[in-house]
């Protein structure tokens, strides 16, 4: 294992770092890794279409629901008005949210577009991030393609390679922002990708060269101040994308740790694998899931710690003994 380093701590709920300069405080990019940077296509109680490049949020899981499992995908937008003019605030409205709020809330049902990296791709975009006016079909302006859905109102973008129907089942104001659980309901995908996916070993959507949002430019969140409560407005301020650079050799988890008939699997199934593998015998195997279950009776760390240190290093040298 590498030394331990000396850290900087920062309590985000300490006084004092809100009274810092913006560019002083804590930078949240520690925080926000590379993000999978997709469309989001809703429409408003009238039918009008809006388009929202989104990055926050995120596949959350897939899951057993009646026979065929449920996919759940989270989006979250802004709902405060930094960043646009008091001129844009759409009347009715505190705020100045993204129109995806507003469109989401009124008919709770999107498309979730994914995007692959291509200039033009970046270039429409940088346009449907606009500050189009709320009801004014981003669709139009930065010249997609509509693609008809199945079992939503909003359309897709033809332009992706996967288009996600999905319905809201769940939404939660938090301070700023507001976070909509989706349950995907269809997808499409594009015809050659797929084919691609199943001569390709499974690499789905990695094979379309997703694309990821690195950084913005001269965030002006690192420059407000009570003069420029935009930013400097000196500065360009311009998105950087990336995309997984599939010409550089993968790196893997290794074959010899953990159990071999799944990825996961129980603590029983990984075991057995290790009997298996002839790294413990079965007496060790016996020992080892008696210790867990007197383990799981009395999870207690100082009544019960010989139990957790003996099961602690039976672990540890089952996976750092390499043979
Ligand atoms: C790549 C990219 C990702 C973005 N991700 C988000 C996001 O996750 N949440 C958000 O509130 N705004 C995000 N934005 C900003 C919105 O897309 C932008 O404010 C847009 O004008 C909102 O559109 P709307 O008002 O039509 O919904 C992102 C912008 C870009 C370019």
């Amino acid at each position: 294992m590498g030394k331990m380093r000396e850290r900087v701590t920062y309590n985000l709920l300490d006084e004092e770092i809100l009274k810092r300069k913006p560019s002083e405080r804590f930078n949240y990019k520690f925080v926000e890794p590379p993000l999978l940077a997709y469309l989001v296509t809703t429409v408003d109680k009238y039918g009008n279409v809006n388009v929202t490049p989104t990055s926050s949020g995120s596949f959350l899981g897939e899951g057993p629901k009646g026979e065929g499992g449920a996919i759940y995908f989270s989006v979250a937008y802004k709902t405060t008005p930094q960043g646009r003019s008091r001129e844009d605030r759409w009347t009715g409205m505190e705020t100045s949210p993204r129109d995806a709020v507003y469109n989401l809330d009124e008919v709770p049902e999107c498309v979730i577009n994914y995007c692959s990296l291509s200039a033009s791709l970046v270039e429409k975009m940088r346009i449907a991030a606009l500050p189009i006016p709320k009801g004014i079909s981003e669709m139009d302006i930065a010249g997609f393609t509509p693609l008809k859905s199945r079992m939503v109102t909003p359309p897709g973008i033809a332009e992706c390679p996967v288009n996600m129907e999905a319905k809201v089942v769940h939404s939660k104001k938090l301070h700023g922002w507001k976070i909509y659980f989706l349950e995907i309901i269809g997808v499409h995908v594009d015809v050659e990708l797929d084919e691609r996916d199943k001569v390709n070993g499974h690499m789905a959507y990695l094979d379309a060269d997703p694309l990821i949002k690195l950084h913005l430019e001269n965030d002006s969140v690192f420059e407000i101040d009570e003069e420029h409560p935009y930013g400097d407005e000196s500065k360009l301020k311009r998105c950087f994308y990336t995309t997984v650079d599939r010409s550089k050799q993968y790196a893997q988890e290794p074959y010899d740790i953990g159990p071999m008939r799944r990825w996961i699997g129980t603590f029983e199934i990984w075991m057995q694998d290790e009997l298996n593998k002839g790294k413990i015998t079965r007496q060790e195997f016996d020992e080892i899931l008696e210790l867990k279950e007197n383990w799981l009776k009395n999870p207690e760390p100082v009544l019960n710690g010989s139990v957790k240190n003996e099961l602690t290093d039976r672990i540890k040298k089952i996976i750092w003994s390499r043979k």
